[in-house]
């Protein structure tokens, strides 16, 4: 490894399906008055609104409820939060839901002691909070697998009224105190969902694993993952129900973005920021997002980056070739039911150069793009 990092994670996660026997222990350390953040109705219907309320209320808290967090949550609904966490005097944060509800809720944190405009601080320019600002602690009760967003300092909130759904990652401070992450809670997601879920993992792979050229620990730990994802994902789509399947998958999303194999990496992130733009203007699923302009983007970078799409061929797939490789995660990709182009999440010709202004280029991991290269990759993606 050629590197240099830091690496500090302080995250504690309960992990099973015993898990939120241990959100009480938790309770004690932190402040009595708790915003609750949920998203538009799946933990009603499961019951587990009303489990973690009585466990609130039997430790004495006083909740205050902000329902509704959408997926792919918008900027007016963080305005919303923040000003209910300021009015309410609120001590920390429990987000219960998927990845959106918790990054919202990390987003509420960060923001809520900001003096300013705290779009344009943390998002638009990217700054991370000042020493002394006050940061509210965030607690996640978790209940799909895919984003990470758990035990990471991430937060992707769109800006509905300008098309333009920006992603931040915070410092360590703004990573969950603790994450409650129970197998069983992802039975109820759609299937729709879990599969964005696991094409979001997989991606995330890929963005830390296709850049560099040295011999680095965090390549192998990523092509072990991958392959505990491609066995996990055919298990899950075949019975949804298999507890087995589910569990694995969840635990590879954690590791797959929660900042250890990203140590010693370039990395990429260009899939993303791709699949944000296209998110902003379809409203699609994240993970569909990835999905679908995946293999024009990687049939690109496999000319500037040979030797590590190779490796992944054999490592991953176990075939010979390059292409073989690519070829494979296609196959994949069709037989657990991701979209392989746009036009499946209705995204238009016409629509292509909106995409192309709303999304931000940064150095990928093999190749620089510039916008006619994106507006390519779209095109072929159609
Ligand atoms: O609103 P509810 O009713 O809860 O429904 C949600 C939502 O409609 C539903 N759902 C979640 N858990 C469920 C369930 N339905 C039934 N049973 C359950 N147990 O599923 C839908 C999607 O949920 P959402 O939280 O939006 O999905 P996900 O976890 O994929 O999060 C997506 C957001 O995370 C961002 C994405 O851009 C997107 O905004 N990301 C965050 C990252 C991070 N923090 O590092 C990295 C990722 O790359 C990603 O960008
Ligand atoms: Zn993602």
């Amino acid at each position: 490894m050629k590197g240099n990092f830091k690496y500090h994670n302080p995250t504690k996660l309960y992990f099973g399906d015993a898990a939120l026997d241990h959100l009480s222990e938790e309770l004690s350390q932190l402040g009595e008055r708790v915003l609750l953040n949920y998203g538009t109705g799946s933990v009603k219907r499961s019951g587990l609104y009303d489990e973690v309320v009585d466990i609130l209320r039997g430790n004495g808290l006083t909740i205050i409820e902000n329902p509704g967090v959408m997926s792919n949550p918008t900027l007016a609904k963080l305005d919303e939060g923040i000003l209910l966490a300021r009015e309410n005097k609120v001590d920390w944060i429990l987000s219960l839901g998927g990845g959106s509800v918790c990054d919202y809720s990390k987003a509420v944190a960060a923001s809520v002691g900001f003096d300013g405009d705290y779009w344009r601080h943390f998002w638009l320019e990217g700054n991370q909070p000042a020493a002394e600002q006050k940061i509210l602690p965030v607690g996640c009760i978790l209940t799909m697998a895919g984003t990470g967003s758990e035990m990471n300092g991430g937060a992707v909130i769109t800006d509905a009224a300008h098309n333009y759904k920006l992603g931040h990652v915070f410092d360590s401070r703004l990573m969950p105190r603790f994450s409650i992450l129970n197998p069983r809670y992802t039975m109820t997601v759609p299937l729709e969902q879990m599969k964005a879920g696991i094409y979001d993992i997989m991606n995330h792979i890929f963005e830390q694993y296709f850049s560099g050229e040295d011999d680095n620990t965090s390549d192998y730990i990523a092509e072990g993952l991958m392959r505990g994802l491609i066995a996990a994902s055919r298990a899950a789509v075949r019975d949804p129900q298999d507890y087995e399947a589910r569990s694995n998958i969840m635990w590879t999303a954690t590791w797959a973005l929660n900042t250890l194999i990203k140590c010693g990496k370039s990395q990429d992130w260009m899939v993303h920021q791709i699949g944000h733009s296209i998110g902003a203007w379809t409203h699609a699923p994240h993970g569909y997002t990835l999905a679908a302009v995946s293999m024009a983007y990687y049939r690109r970078a496999m000319q500037f980056g040979r030797a590590k799409f190779e490796r992944f061929a054999k490592n991953v797939w176990g075939v010979d070739t390059a292409e073989a490789g690519l070829e494979a995660l296609k196959a994949w990709m069709i037989e657990i039911g991701l979209p392989l182009t746009i036009s499946e999440l209705g995204a238009t010709e016409a629509m292509i150069d909106n995409i192309v202004s709303t999304t931000n280029i940064f150095p990928a991991g093999y190749m620089d793009l510039t916008p006619k290269d994106v507006r390519e990759i779209l095109r072929e993606s159609l």
